[in-house]
């Protein structure tokens, strides 16, 4: 009987001591979230502009995303916007490109800082004449509502190959900052063709196999018609911009690495922005059914990026991929020495 209650006894204890790691664990993962509204830092306003963002602290600014929120979902009146000083502000930072760099991991993760607004849809204002000859208002009222503290983040790949559009944001805003994110020029131009192969499919459509476009069949070369390989040879496209930007503007996000180690490399960019270090390994966690890092900004809300990003590869002949990696190598070389990136590329 004794022995009984001395079982029963103990696994209650078990029972209260898990509950009580239980509730450190969740205090522990609170402070965690708690930490990234500490309002120890102002906004840094290298950018210029007319509000000083020297007395904003970013808690504040992480509690107003939350009356943005809800303006977003249309619970606020124009009063409301007015009271609490909305505006639509043009980008004061551009993700120009690559396509299938990885794009919109970039900007999902970089809204994840408080002082940052995404535009969610890409926009193509500079590289579609039609919507280049509506002007910058247009532009501008395509912009999402923020805090004159907060800075505005747009994406649209095709800028970053597109002939018009630098002299386009340089008559703009000549001193934006402009963010690249490349990947091994290999594998993106096999995601490029993965992309374009799928919507082939959905149209019940057929098309050529990667390595008929890559490689030239009548000079046994690489096909620099097609424009998946065109558009991996970055430095081309770079040095473009380089006739409007000089390359302090520019800074190189390393897509493989957002892959696998996100964190770093938002750190990078968070200091290129002038912007306080907020984007921490809470906001961030590995989904191993996605396969991919997921993005959390609070104890409520997380979300992975869509079923389109992060397709599965067709096989691709070895030999193509040989052949491809070898040509693309002198372009890689030049690109590192352009931008002082150096990447672990074939
Ligand atoms: P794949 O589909 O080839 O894997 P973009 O947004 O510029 O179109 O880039 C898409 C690529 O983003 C995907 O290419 C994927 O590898 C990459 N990516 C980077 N981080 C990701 C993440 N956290 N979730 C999903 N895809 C991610």
């Amino acid at each position: 009987m004794l022995f009984k209650q001395q079982v029963w006894l103990r696994q209650k204890l078990l029972v209260l001591g898990s509950l009580a790691v239980g509730s450190l664990l969740y205090l522990v993962a609170r402070v965690g979230s708690l930490d990234r509204l500490q309002p120890i830092c102002p906004v840094e306003n290298r950018f210029g502009g007319a509000h000083s963002q020297a007395e904003f602290p970013l808690r504040a600014l992480q509690f107003k995303r939350g009356l943005l929120h809800e303006f977003h979902k249309g619970n606020s009146s124009k009063e409301q916007v007015r009271l609490h000083d909305l505006v639509q502000q043009l980008p004061k930072a551009i993700i120009i490109g690559v396509r299938k760099g990885g794009t919109r991991a970039l900007l999902e993760m970089l809204n994840l800082h408080p002082a940052v607004v995404k535009a969610s849809q890409e926009i193509h204002f500079f590289d579609n004449d039609e919507n280049y000859a509506k002007g910058i208002e247009w532009y501008r009222k395509k912009m999402p509502f923020s805090y004159p503290q907060q800075i505005t983040i747009e994406k649209s790949p095709a800028y970053f190959i597109t002939e018009e559009v630098p002299e386009r944001i340089y008559k703009m805003n000549s001193s934006i900052k402009l963010l690249i994110i490349v990947r091994e020029p290999t594998t993106r131009a096999i995601s490029d063709y993965t992309q374009v192969l799928e919507g082939k499919e959905r149209k019940n459509k057929t098309y050529y196999k990667f390595e008929k476009l890559a490689i030239d069949p009548n000079t046994c070369e690489v096909n620099t018609k097609y424009k998946a390989v065109r558009t991996s040879i970055y430095t081309k496209h770079l040095e473009r911009w380089l006739k409007y930007f000089p390359i302090e503007q520019f800074h190189v996000v390393d897509g493989d690495r957002l892959i696998t180690e996100p964190l770093p490399e938002l750190q990078l960019v968070e200091k290129f922005l002038n912007l306080p270090p907020r984007i921490s390994q809470y906001n961030l966690y590995f989904n191993a059914t996605r396969g991919f890092y997921c993005l959390r900004f609070n104890i409520i809300f997380n979300k992975c990026l869509a079923g389109s990003k992060g397709r599965i590869h067709p096989e691709v002949d070895p030999s193509v991929v040989t052949k491809l990696r070898k040509f693309f190598h002198p372009f890689n070389q030049k690109f590192y020495q352009i931008t002082g990136r150096t990447l672990n590329w074939p």
